[in-house]
């Protein structure tokens, strides 16, 4: 199964911590595979998953709480290596009969953190004073018998414990996050000194595995993917086409909606560069009859949507021996239905709304995969960059870049206009990638485009008087697009995108910049 990805895992066992991703992305950054599970998750479920080793996340509660978060003792007798981190540690030594007193002494922030056993195999080779990361009100006041203290900060005496001959190791601080000078070096050593693991799996790995995995679920029989031309279901695409060329069939919706050029660059790339069936479904007019007098947000989205999955299985009907439904489905989506209850996991499946009498089973093969493991992916399958960091783009297209009714005029207007934006933005990013060698282009701006408010204003060009439409532009710095902040772009690179719109889109007078954050606003404006 794709889903499976490694023959050896690490299970982080999550309290609620805010750290709880971060932890299965540095196992991962060490080529381990990782995988986060709900503190909830029983003794038997977890041993199915048969870890290799387990990480106790951090956590917000305090222990002795009523209905604080526990975990199932036998997990320590498991003959599998347990790292314990804050909370994680407290959890360890109140199972093992340690002691975690009230002290309502916190610490937070950095702490000096001073090394006192020799032998620790947890902190070896790193300095006996170095920098750690502590988040923390309570910490461990006795420690479990068997156990020895290796570590301690002026507030917290027992800032690390182990118990190495049950293989059992634990730390008050946060190794896994950067400010913790040696954090990276305690967890190889858990990972692979202590547990014995090998650092594996790689981008070359996943795909071989993946390949397999993919064969073997399809056999003979077909699958269809709808290609958005959006970095997941393109990275699918690809992966796919690596496993089982024209046995994919990828139906791309062209709906008239997505940014200039972009229909005709994602069918160059996946009919020239990959081996599968591309399925080019020109529904641009049947979007523009659906979208024609539409002018509330919602309805807009809802028509867009509901159009897509009607042309979408059109298609798949007209295809013979298809049995699956590729989707690109990512860890973090994965992530948020499991943190929710069993019933809601079904509901993200149900999301496609398959017509009467049509089934296909899923075929997820990025579930167990991050954003950026995902472009990782995708650049080593060979995905030229233009899709692997594709900015991220509303699923309605540009239907809610255009406030009010949505018609061919003003879709030209807008793609012409956005083009303006993007091309002067990512020659900015260029230069100053070329100049301070950042370079991860795509960090330096979440994502910037043009809207078209559906109003006009008076302007003069040449010596006539003129009344068009503004363009206004947005370009925002974000890490998750949850919270957003205007971009503080240079006067002379706005002066330039506001002076080739006005130059060279006709039915264009005046250009504004976007100045709010998020909230109060959102990064659309529909
Ligand atoms: P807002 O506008 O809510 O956007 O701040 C947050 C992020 O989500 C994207 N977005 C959408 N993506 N369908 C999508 O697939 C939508 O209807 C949609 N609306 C907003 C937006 O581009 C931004 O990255």
């Amino acid at each position: 199964m794709p889903n499976e990805p490694a023959a050896q895992r690490v299970i982080v066992v999550d309290f609620g911590a805010q750290y709880g991703q971060l932890i299965a992305r540095r196992v991962r950054d060490l080529h381990v595979y990782s995988e986060i599970v709900p503190f909830s998750i029983t003794y038997e479920d977890l041993k199915a998953k048969r870890p290799d080793a387990i990480i106790l996340s951090g956590g917000p509660a305090s222990v002795y709480a009523e209905g604080a978060p526990a975990v199932d003792p036998r997990i320590f007798s498991m003959d599998v290596p347990v790292l314990g981190f804050c909370y994680g540690m407290q959890v360890m030594a109140v199972a093992l009969g340690g002691t975690v007193p009230q002290t309502d002494i916190g610490e937070y922030g950095p702490a000096t953190l001073a090394r006192c056993a020799d032998d620790s195999l947890l902190l070896a080779g790193t300095p006996s004073e170095q920098t750690v990361w502590m988040s923390h009100r309570d910490s461990v006041g006795e420690v479990p018998q068997g156990f020895t203290i290796t570590a301690s900060t002026p507030t917290t005496p027992v800032a690390a414990m182990e118990c190495a001959e049950r293989n059992l190791y634990a730390t008050q601080f946060h190794p896994e996050v950067h400010h913790t000078e040696h954090g990276t070096q305690m967890l190889s050593h858990f990972l692979f000194d202590i547990a014995g693991l090998d650092p594996t799996w790689t981008m070359s790995n996943i795909i071989d595995d993946s390949v397999a995995a993919i064969r073997t679920k399809v056999g003979d029989s077909r699958v269809i993917l709808a290609l958005s031309g959006g970095v997941d279901s393109s990275v699918v695409a690809a992966l796919m086409s690596k496993a089982i060329g024209k046995q994919l069939t990828c139906v791309f919706v062209n709906h008239g909606l997505l940014r200039k050029d972009e229909p005709e660059q994602v069918e160059r790339v996946f009919t020239t560069e990959f081996d599968l069936d591309f399925v080019h479904v020109h529904a641009q007019d049947r979007y523009a009859a659906k979208l024609a007098g539409l002018t509330d947000p919602e309805e807009k989205r809802h028509a867009v949507g509901e159009e897509f999955w009607k042309v979408f299985f059109d298609e798949a009907q007209k295809l013979d021996g298809v049995e699956f439904l590729a989707q690109g489905t990512i860890y973090p989506d994965v992530i948020e239905s499991g943190s929710k209850t069993a019933s809601k996991i079904k509901s993200h499946h149900n999301l496609i709304p398959f017509p009467e009498g049509v089934h296909f089973d899923l075929i997820e093969p990025l579930r167990s995969l991050f954003k950026d493991e995902v472009r990782q992916l995708g650049k080593a399958l060979g995905l030229p960059d233009h899709i692997v960091y594709r900015q991220p783009f509303p699923g309605p297209g540009l239907a809610i870049r255009i406030i009010g009714e949505v018609t061919p005029d003003k879709l030209e207007i807008l793609k012409d206009a956005d083009a303006i934006v993007r091309e002067e933005i990512d020659a900015y990013n260029a230069d100053l990638v070329a100049k301070t060698g950042e370079t991860n282009p795509e960090h330096s701006c979440w994502q910037y485009f043009a809207v078209l408010p559906d109003i006009r204003s008076v302007g003069v060009m040449g010596d006539e008087r003129t009344y068009a439409r503004p363009i206004i532009v947005r370009a925002v710095e974000s890490v998750d697009a949850m919270t957003a902040d205007w971009a503080k772009l240079p006067y002379e690179l706005l002066s330039r995108i506001s002076g080739r719109i006005i130059a060279e889109v006709d039915g264009v007078n005046r250009v504004a910049y976007d100045i709010t954050s998020k909230p109060p606003a959102t990064i659309e404006w529909e």
